[in-house]
């Protein structure tokens, strides 16, 4: 994947900075588009990956977004994706933040409370709209990932009760909201998909109960969640789109008018994104051999703060022989680990590393800690 042509080329950036490979990701949701059927709409979760280019490509295939922020909502516009396509998530949404979203007639709303379908009612009323809202539903679905990214389970602060679809009702007379979808999230990186059809199950039950009740639903989000291969992503660059897209489309009973929503952000452009670095120091301490890379925490914080595991690889060195490592970065945190004892080929100052599956969340959740900064991204296609 990293032949010599490509270092080569590497040679003349400045080091770190994030690699994307356009074919991955353009394969990637071809495939994706390929298992859609004409009932289905997928909204790219940008907290993901907020990068200009990547949005382009993005757009190209059709995609709506799924924003959590005013501020994401006006970064994909200026991007040229309609209001139309833009869906508005998350728990806190400020007043302000709920009146720009409806000046700008976006699709609808996921409401996570029902003081924020109040509030959206108001602040709706003062703009004489009518605003669609879905109504995220906490489903306490258990799913085998990360505690830190598990959102479904009843102690999470997202959504409302199940218990509570029965108050649907007497929120959908509000004059100036209609409450046409349901919402569901139950978590990122699942890759077990037993989970998603105890949802599948919650959700018919769900629709029929608020059918009988007088809730007409036309749009059922899934929301997203399926994870990416991290251990061995060059043999599994395209996401299984299939079962999951497959499941949902089998497990849910639509009727003429509905249609199922997905909100994918790790699956289409994880694996299309690497971060390149180069080698600064190596060290023997005590017991540890130590490769101090000149990318850190700020660059890709998933290891520092979900203990997550990266495939790492010295793409330069000719040496044959494996040693383990401690890939550690520059920042003054002990916490500023990228791997402990990891077996890669012996390496020294100088040498590339690269981190895979740096699409998802590295580039969009980086900072200027230590005061460090900003790094560029380039791309397969134009460097
Ligand atoms: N929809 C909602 C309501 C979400 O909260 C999320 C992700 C998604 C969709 C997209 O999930 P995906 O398809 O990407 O799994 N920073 C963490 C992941 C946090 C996910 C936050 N919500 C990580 O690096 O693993």
């Amino acid at each position: 994947m990293f032949s010599s042509d490509l270092v080569k080329k590497f040679n003349n950036l400045p080091t770190p900075f994030y690699y994307y490979d356009t074919d991955i990701l353009k394969n990637n949701l071809k495939s994706l588009n390929n298992y859609l059927r004409s009932n289905n709409k997928v909204h790219f979760s940008v907290k993901s990956n907020t990068n200009k280019r990547i949005l382009e490509i993005v757009k190209s295939y059709n995609l709506g977004i799924d924003a959590v922020s005013y501020n994401e909502i006006k970064h994909c516009l200026d991007q040229g994706f309609e209001s139309k396509d833009i869906v508005f998530a998350g728990v806190g949404k400020t007043d302000e933040e709920i009146k720009k979203a409806i000046e700008n007639d976006i699709a609808y709303f996921n409401v996570e409370s029902f003081q924020e379908l109040d509030v959206i009612n108001q602040l709706s009323k003062k703009q004489s709209k009518l605003t669609e809202v879905s109504i995220r539903i906490n489903p306490n679905i258990f799913s085998e990932t990360n505690k830190k990214i598990q959102t479904g389970s009843k102690d999470d602060k997202f959504g409302v009760q199940l218990e509570d679809i029965s108050k649907f009702s007497d929120y959908d007379k509000l004059s100036n909201i209609n409450i046409s979808g349901i919402h569901f999230h139950i978590g990122s990186q699942i890759l077990n998909l037993s989970p998603f059809e105890k949802l599948c199950k919650i959700t018919n039950e769900t629709i029929s109960y608020l059918e009988k009740n007088g809730v007409t639903i036309k749009k059922i989000n899934v929301g997203g969640g399926l994870g990416i291969d991290y251990m061995d992503p060059e043999n599994n660059l395209e996401s299984n789109f299939k079962d999951f897209i497959h499941l949902f489309n089998s497990k849910i009973k639509l009727k003429n008018n509905q249609s199922i929503h997905f909100e994918l952000g790790r699956s289409i452009v994880g694996q299309c994104g690497f971060l390149i670095s180069k080698i600064l120091y190596t060290k023997k301490s005590y017991n540890k051999n130590f490769i101090v890379l000149d990318s850190g925490m700020n660059n890709l914080i998933r290891p520092a703060l979900y203990n997550s595991k990266h495939k790492i690889s010295n793409i330069s060195s000719s040496s044959n022989k494996i040693e383990a490592y401690d890939i550690v970065g520059p920042i003054c945190e002990s916490t500023d680990t990228f791997a402990k004892d990891y077996e890669m080929v012996e390496s020294k100052r100088g040498d590339f590393v690269v981190i895979y599956s740096c699409g998802a969340y590295a580039e969009s959740m980086s900072s200027n800690y230590n005061l460090r900064d900003n790094i560029k991204s380039y791309y397969s296609d134009t460097i």
